[in-house]
């Protein structure tokens, strides 16, 4: 990309690296203050993502990249909503693309065009048969498949987080202003029922002024997940707790708090510390299974990340939030989910899901109350169904309704790119922090100053609300 911002990277790195040479206590500093200017490197906005609203598609024709576990359900969900067509299927694995082929069947739907290989990907972003093209991948594919998509004039929705790098972040906000095209992280934890609740009683005020924050990724992957040759493809994901000591997996904590904060919206992240402990079970769990298959030897020994990651952010308003990320010690799941205000504080895990507005929690009858007069419309006109769709209990099939429901109305999307990066540079910054022990860190403003003005999510249905489910039995 030939920015004035990718430009300037690159002449502060060659001038950061030339004054390490001959001064290291003062180039250490110096290094520091250049790497802060790199993240907040401004610039100005070609376009602002936030609000926009891209042309009405009457028919979204999808492509979907990535069938694995998350993407083969993705092809189920997405067949029970009407102005789809899932146009295309691809996947490194033939085969994968076989099944989800067969589950398009099962769906009463028609046969997909098929791309398989590494590189099959590309022809599907370059084709003419796809609008948006809907990709859960391995980590490293995200930004990749949204780029291509955007510059070959489709919409790219990615899987959480979108991306691995700063640079990532910065070249996802540049693509998707300079074509117009939407760029959305799938954060389905925003779609959950308690978080939307949550979210709609924080925009009326009833928390008072929102302080604080929490919300984590705790759920316990190692032995049946990440170890098992069986889930994730290649390993891929095991591979990603090594070498890489953060935050990985920010975004469905900090996702639905955000939204809470307006973050981007009002509001903006600032800064951040974050702090991992050492990792105490990852390295014996691969030394125990290499005792017993030579397949799992290569995990020996290896910088696994370390168990607990924490980290702090502040925003620019002085309000802070935790963080918390661990996939490898035995704990029950947990997203936290905490809003702490002037007037009242609402927390879903651990459960049971708890809202007070004094020293003690409400009663079961006034949270059910509370979800009858709060829920945003979304969940009165397509939460039932989405419970009966299923995925994660709903959320993910209410995201993927208001996904087509945006693109089918001409409306803004719930999600744009600047979130998309804001949340997602939680992974690379929170690795720099802890490998300066746990320094402070800034956190860059993507939107560039436009957070100022850029208005809350949108919580009506107003202008939508017209696509339908289609009754099938699965
Ligand atoms: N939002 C959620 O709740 C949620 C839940 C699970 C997973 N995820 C995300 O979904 C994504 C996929 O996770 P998963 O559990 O399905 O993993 P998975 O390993 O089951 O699936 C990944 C798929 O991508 C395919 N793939 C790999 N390289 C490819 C290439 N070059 N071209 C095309 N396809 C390629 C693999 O063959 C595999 O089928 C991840 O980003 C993960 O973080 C999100």
């Amino acid at each position: 990309m030939k920015s004035n911002r990718r430009k300037f990277l690159s002449n502060l790195a060659l001038s950061s690296t030339a004054l390490s040479i001959s001064l290291p206590t003062f180039a250490r500093v110096k290094n520091e203050e250049l790497d802060s200017a790199i993240e907040n490197q401004s610039g100005k906005q070609s376009f602002n993502m936030c609000g926009y609203a891209a042309p009405k598609l009457e028919t979204v024709r999808i492509g979907i990249i990535g069938l694995g576990m998350r993407g083969s359900d993705a092809v189920e969900r997405l067949s029970f909503i009407d102005g789809v067509e899932i146009t295309a299927l691809c996947d490194k694995y033939s085969d994968r693309v076989s099944k989800a082929q067969n589950i398009l069947e099962k769906m009463g739907r028609p046969k997909a065009k098929e791309y398989f290989g590494e590189e099959g990907w590309k022809e599907l972003c370059e084709s003419n048969e796809v609008d948006l093209v809907y990709s859960p991948t391995p980590w490293q594919m995200h930004t990749p498949i949204a780029l291509h998509a955007m510059k070959n004039d489709k919409h790219a929705a990615i899987e959480v987080p979108a991306s691995k790098t700063l640079d990532e972040c910065w070249q996802l906000v540049e693509t998707s202003e300079q074509t117009k095209k939407h760029c959305m992280m799938l954060e389905n934890c925003c779609y959950d029922f308690f978080e939307l609740l949550t979210l709609n009683m924080s925009r009326q005020g009833m928390f008072g002024e929102l302080v604080h924050a929490e919300g984590a990724y705790i759920h316990d992957l190692s032995k049946d997940w990440l170890f098992n040759k069986k889930a994730y493809v290649d390993m891929w994901r095991l591979k990603e707790n090594i070498g890489n000591n953060g935050n990985l997996y920010p975004t469905h904590g900090l996702g639905p708090i955000a939204q809470c904060l307006n973050i981007n919206r009002g509001d903006k992240l600032d800064h951040l510390v974050s702090m991992s402990t050492h990792d105490f079970s990852l390295n014996n769990m691969a030394k125990d299974l290499a005792s017993k298959d030579n397949f799992f030897s290569e995990f020996v020994d290896q910088p696994f990340r370390g168990n607990m990651s924490t980290t702090l952010i502040r925003t620019q308003k002085g309000k802070s939030i935790m963080l918390q990320h661990d996939v490898s010690t035995p704990r029950p799941y947990s997203r936290i989910h905490l809003l702490s205000g002037t007037k009242g504080m609402a927390q879903k895990w651990p459960g049971p899901e708890r809202i007070s507005f004094g020293h003690s929690t409400v009663k079961q009858d006034e949270l059910k109350s509370l979800y009858e007069k709060y829920s945003p419309p979304i969940v009165k006109h397509i939460g039932q169904i989405a419970k009966e769709v299923g995925g994660h209990g709903g959320m993910d099939f209410i995201m993927d309704w208001r996904l087509i429901d945006c693109l089918r109305n001409g409306l803004p999307l719930d999600q744009d790119v600047y979130d998309a990066a804001a949340w997602s540079c939680i992974v690379p910054l929170s690795k720099k922090s802890v490998a300066r022990q746990s320094k402070s860190v800034a956190v860059p403003d993507f939107t560039r100053g436009a957070w100022i003005n850029n208005k809350p999510v949108d919580l009506t249905l107003n202008g939508g609300g017209t696509t339908q489910v289609r009754k099938i039995k699965v």
